[in-house]
């Protein structure tokens, strides 16, 4: 194709057009990937097993009873099912990869079914209800001491997210609702402790729910935030812009004492 060097507007047309047919090729592939809508009519469960031999056997195995590439699912109770989904982190995009929370790949109906499939492969912790998650009775005072004592040597003292060994991270809890809390604490994601009823009554769960929220609503006193992603973005910044403003200061003293 030949650009007309008097007309610079035909380069910018071309890379329009470009541009245009990679996003049209992307939508298209991911629309491939996006997991397919089974039919109402089966009943929830059945609904989830499909799903769950579509999206999830090749990782988990055919019956959940674990393989190679993830652990086995029978046992972990819907609470987790409905965290890990609800969450985005699974299905996981690849084995190997460490889960991310993300644009959950499931509405609520099918992950809901997912989570009924493998709730009756074995007992495990069922999904919280409403009544669970009232907060209403809930002492922050109480919330407080329990979050210090039990989530903050991970999460921080802030709930705003810290470093673990191993390069890992225990995420920001500035935009988990209680549902993600209470899921969380029974399910014990990744290197996350389980904490069971028995450990941690779900009483004293509405606690720390009561106070985390309290700690969102308060969430950045004073200070730019930088989007809330914690201690790590927040050092890069420093660490980026601190070293350019010196780096030009440098250069600045240089060029003035020649
Ligand atoms: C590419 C492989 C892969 C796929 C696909 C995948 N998983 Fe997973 N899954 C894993 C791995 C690996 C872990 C352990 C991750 C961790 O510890 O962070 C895991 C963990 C889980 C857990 C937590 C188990 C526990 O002990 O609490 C649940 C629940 C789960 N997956 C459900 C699903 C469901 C449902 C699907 C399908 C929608 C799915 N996974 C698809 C690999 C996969
Ligand atoms: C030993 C460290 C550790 C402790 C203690 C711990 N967590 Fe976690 N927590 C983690 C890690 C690591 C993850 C990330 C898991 C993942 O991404 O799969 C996590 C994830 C979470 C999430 C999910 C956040 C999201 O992004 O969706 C919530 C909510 C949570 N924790 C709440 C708590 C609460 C409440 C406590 C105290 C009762 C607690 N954690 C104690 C390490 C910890």
């Amino acid at each position: 194709m030949a650009l007309n060097k008097r007309h610079p507007a035909a380069l910018f047309a071309v890379l329009a057009v470009a541009l245009g047919t990679t996003g049209a090729a992307y939508a298209a592939v991911s629309s491939q990937t996006a997991p397919k809508v089974v039919a109402k009519t089966e009943t929830q469960v059945e609904q989830g097993k499909q799903l769950y031999l579509e999206g999830c056997s090749s990782c988990h195995g055919l019956a959940a009873q674990g393989a190679s590439d993830g652990p086995s699912l029978i046992g972990v109770g819907a609470a987790s099912v409905d965290f890990q989904v609800g969450t985005g982190r699974m299905p996981l995009a690849a084995p190997g990869v460490q889960a991310m929370p993300k644009m959950p790949s499931y509405n609520e109906e099918e992950t809901a079914a997912l989570a009924a499939y493998i709730a009756t492969l074995g007992a495990g912790p069922g999904i919280p209800t409403a009544e669970m998650l009232d907060t209403t009775n809930a002492e922050l005072a109480l919330g407080g001491e329990l979050f210090r004592t039990n989530c903050a040597q991970c999460h921080g003292a802030s709930a705003v997210g810290g470093a673990l060994s191993e390069g890992r991270k225990a995420p920001s809890l500035m935009d988990a609702d209680a549902k993600n809390l209470y899921e969380a604490m029974v399910s014990g994601p990744q290197s996350m402790p389980v904490f069971a009823d028995s450990t941690l009554s779900v009483e004293d769960k509405q606690h720390i729910i009561a106070y985390v929220a309290e700690l969102q609503k308060n969430e950045s006193p004073g200070g730019f935030s930088l989007g809330r992603q914690g201690p790590v973005t927040e050092g890069l910044f420093i660490f980026v812009v601190g070293l350019g403003v010196l780096i030009v200061a440098a250069v600045w003293i240089g060029a003035k004492a020649k």
